[in-house]
């Protein structure tokens, strides 16, 4: 029986787009690894990619950027001149929802807020500070521009929320939380005002506002708010759980306030990562986790006693695709280091060890 409960893999799916074959045989790989957990990624600055049939203009607008940015050209920008769009329709989420279950994989679909939602904002300005038009973003990064914490929005994303619910039965909805400046709330009424409407002391106090009036929302629809460690800073939503990237002092303090945790550390579990000599290897977007690390990966940090430590559920590969353009991309960046975690999260403290383990990994060739 597995040692871990939280068994996951992620995929980013808004900076390229994955057709739904691919999307399948995505799961199709983590079956064969008994792992029970699809984290989808559908939202982000670079692309709207999930119907939403109350505001169509999310897909009809935010699911196109006019181009990508080549390579690493931040400064002076260089963009490759090709327009790139797609979306999954809602019948097509619920194909890969049966598929999923029909394997045992639950899907936990992502909904970034209140950043990472350029795309949401290109096709509705209103609900960003300044009501200024914006675009889908063409280069990696993060923006300024945010979800404004008024009240219109707040209703937008729970209307978002509404058919996201009805879409995936999964217990956690998984609502991003991650890399929000906070520029443009110093500087909007509406978000001021709710500063001191609220006596809440700085701009994190007012992230978490918004997380807090999210968390509440799916609680009441009797589904649990996951978001990425930021959303501690201010104070952790009443529901939430965690999932630990920036290292594990995230997971490790929400543990110690009895919230469930996943554990995601950059160090061990970003796939996008360099996994072998930088020559040698397709361009990423920088790190270095080769097969020995995320093997060696346990995700219960040792500080934690043990009646903290039953709060972290397990762990989880990202995959994000900055730098990934393509189906056998994401393959090659995804394997072997997939059965590395599966094995520390099927196997926990009776992992067989790494040199057994590279000699069974050979079978793989064979795929
Ligand atoms: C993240 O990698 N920004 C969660
Ligand atoms: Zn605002």
């Amino acid at each position: 029986q597995p040692a871990f409960k939280w068994r996951g893999m992620h995929l980013d799916v808004s900076r390229h787009f994955f057709p739904l074959p691919f999307v399948k045989k995505y799961i199709d790989i983590l079956a064969l690894h008994k792992m029970n957990s699809f984290h989808w990624h559908l939202t982000d600055d670079q692309g709207w990619r999930i119907e939403i049939k109350k505001y169509p203009l999310l897909t009809a607008v935010g699911s196109k950027r006019h181009e990508t940015m080549v390579d690493k050209h931040f400064e002076p920008y260089i963009g490759d001149g090709t327009p790139v769009e797609g979306y999954y329709t809602q019948e097509e989420i619920k194909e890969v929802v049966q598929y999923a279950q029909a394997r045992h994989i639950q899907v936990v679909p992502e909904i970034e807020m209140p950043g990472h939602a350029m795309a949401a904002l290109a096709a509705y300005p209103n609900y960003s500070c300044f009501r200024s038009p914006l675009d889908v973003m063409t280069k990696w990064g993060v923006s300024e521009d945010v979800f404004c914490t008024k009240d219109s929005t707040l209703q937008f994303v729970k209307d978002i929320l509404d058919e996201v619910c009805t879409l995936f039965p999964s217990q956690y909805i998984h609502i991003g939380g991650d890399e929000v400046p906070k520029t443009r709330w110093k500087q909007c009424a509406s978000c001021q005002q709710r500063i001191r409407d609220l006596h809440l002391k700085d701009e994190h106090e007012l992230q978490s506002y918004f997380i807090s009036q999210i968390d509440q929302y799916l609680h009441k629809k009797g589904r649990q708010a996951i978001g990425w460690d930021e959303i501690l800073e201010g104070g952790l939503a009443p529901h939430a759980a965690i999932m630990s990237w920036r290292g594990e002092e995230g997971g490790i303090a929400a543990a110690r306030q009895k919230h469930p945790v996943v554990m995601s550390p950059g160090s061990h579990c970003y796939f996008d990562h360099y996994q072998g000599n930088r020559q040698s290897e397709p361009l990423a977007i920088g790190g270095f986790t080769p097969l020995e690390k995320v093997y060696s990966y346990f995700p219960v940090p040792e500080v934690l006693k043990p009646e903290e430590a039953k709060y972290i559920l397990g762990a989880q590969g990202n995959l994000w695709t900055e730098y990934i353009g393509s189906p056998d991309h994401a393959e090659y960046m995804m394997l072997p280091r997939v059965c590395a975690l599966a094995e520390v999260l099927w196997c926990g403290k009776q992992k067989p060890g790494y040199i057994e383990f590279k000699s069974r990994i050979r079978k793989h060739f064979q795929f």
